[in-house]
């Protein structure tokens, strides 16, 4: 089985070595030799280390590489939308199996992929792409196409975990604890796609795909980061008996003319303590699946890093090789249900919101009609008294109200009058509640 490995960068220079340490064992397993006949890079002579390879095979023309006759497997570990799509479009066309970890791609376009596989007849693997070396794609397009899943939560982001996290363990604020993950080399030097939540998104479009049978783009996600998360909000989440996890959540729903539908959203949440993802530290990742059948399944791990998300590839590698030595593919993709994408407004949430208001009769009332004029039904009111360091001046108070379940754009609506109310000096904090607390 001959491979072409396109990057060899953090995931891709550990496919070489696990490929290397474990090549007796994976020709058991497959049938058959792998063998790396090529390796695309961007600069050729930079220093990689003590590298198992032969330097002859590395080239700069993964256009050439992929084209090649001699070629079984294109491992892809670059990484971005162009050229990357047009190297594994040729391949797949050619009738080539494509493995890749490059979920930008997959949410951009993974249609385009998907139909040159069919075209071409091999497969298209991807299970790196999400959460790492968590064994979750797999279970979602073939162990559950039995069952009928129904919610994706999860924690798909190791960056914005950390430093979560770390906000939550030393009250820190958002820039100190980017600056420790950028230290610890949890974040890249340009860290926007994990905190802003394109990273997350990716992955959350990839996991509504699989989920829900309907191709899922990454634009159709609602997306938010955690740039705006303070230590205030940390700190009220903790008096809550919660945490705060930036989720990427992908629901079935059913809109307004019955019909069904799915939604796909990432943000920061607050979630309890008690809720399955909330003892999630560091930069790990997970993911909770409901189904119908089956109920609740957790799946837990190392999400980012080289040998991790070399595990996920080279199980790919495995299995892609196995069906080519059979003369079989795997199941095409699985698109047919087709559902809509909900918008974010229809989506239903819950809000926790912290007011600084004016301590004086009626605000209360004004507060609460706000809410009763969108339709919003309050859960929980907690006021703090003036002096009870919970507000600023003495002639204020802090409300915390937490809403029952309403759509997102009736909540969000409601906050925006609320900015406008005589009686709120200012709204110091809103965070989306999931989980039940
Ligand atoms: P790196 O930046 O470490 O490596 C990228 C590699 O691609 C380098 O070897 C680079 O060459 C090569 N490359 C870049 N542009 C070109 C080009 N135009 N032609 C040929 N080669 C090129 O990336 P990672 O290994 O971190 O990520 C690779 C993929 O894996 C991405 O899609 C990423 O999203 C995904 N991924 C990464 C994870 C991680 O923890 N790092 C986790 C899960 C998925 P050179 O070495 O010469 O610079
Ligand atoms: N930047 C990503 C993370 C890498 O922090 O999880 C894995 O996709």
């Amino acid at each position: 089985m001959r491979l072409a490995l396109l990057g060899c960068g953090t995931v891709g220079s550990e496919v070489v070595r696990l490929l290397h340490s474990q090549s007796a064992d994976l020709a058991a397993r497959i049938g058959a030799p792998l063998e790396i006949a090529g390796i695309a890079v961007r600069r050729i002579g930079r220093d990689r280390g003590e590298l198992p390879v032969d330097p002859a095979v590395f080239t700069a023309d993964p256009f050439d590489l992929v084209k090649r006759d001699d070629i079984d497997v294109v491992v892809e570990c670059v990484g971005g939308i162009e050229p990357a799509r047009s190297w594994l479009v040729e391949a797949l066309r050619a009738g080539k199996s494509v493995v890749t970890a490059n979920k930008a791609l997959l949410a951009e376009d993974g249609g385009t992929l998907h139909d040159a596989a069919a075209q071409g007849g091999g497969d298209l693997y991807y299970e790196a792409a999400v959460a790492g070396a968590i064994p979750l794609l797999r279970p979602l397009r073939e162990s559950l196409h039995g069952d009928r899943v129904t919610q994706v939560t999860g924690i798909v982001n190791g960056t914005t975990n950390f430093i979560l996290s770390a906000m939550d363990t030393t009250g820190a604020g958002f820039a100190e604890a980017l600056a420790e993950a950028t230290d610890l080399g949890y974040a890249e030097a340009d860290p926007t796609a994990d905190v802003e939540g394109f990273d997350a998104a990716a992955k959350a479009a990839i996991l509504a795909s699989l989920a829900f049978h309907t191709r899922v783009g990454a634009a159709d996600v609602h997306r938010e980061g955690i740039t705006e998360v303070t230590a205030a909000d940390v700190a009220s989440a903790k008096a809550m008996g919660c945490t705060i996890k930036l989720l990427c959540i992908a629901a079935r729903g059913i809109a307004a003319d019955g019909r069904e539908t799915v939604s796909v959203r990432v943000h920061p949440a607050m979630i309890p303590l008690t809720h399955p993802l909330a003892s999630v530290g560091d930069a790990f990742n997970a993911v909770f699946v409901e189904a119908e059948a089956a109920g609740q399944l957790m799946f837990y791990g190392p999400g980012a890093g080289g040998a991790p998300t070399a595990s996920a590839v080279l199980g790919d590698v495995v299995a892609v090789s196995r069906n080519r030595l059979a003369g079989v593919r795997a199941a095409s993709e699985s698109a047919y249900a087709d559902l809509p994408v909900r918008p974010m407004g229809e989506a239903l949430t819950r809000y926790h919101i912290s007011l600084d208001v004016t301590d004086r009769p009626g605000v209360l009332a004004a507060v609460a009609g706000v809410f009763a004029q969108h339709d919003v039904s309050i859960a929980t009111v907690r006021q703090g008294a003036a002096g009870s360091g919970m507000a600023g001046r003495d002639e204020d108070a802090d409300l915390v109200i937490v809403t029952h379940v309403a759509p997102d754009a009736a909540l969000a609506a409601t906050v925006q009058e609320l900015r406008g109310l005589d009686a709120v000096r200012s709204v110091a904090s809103v965070l989306r509640v999931e989980g039940s607390a």
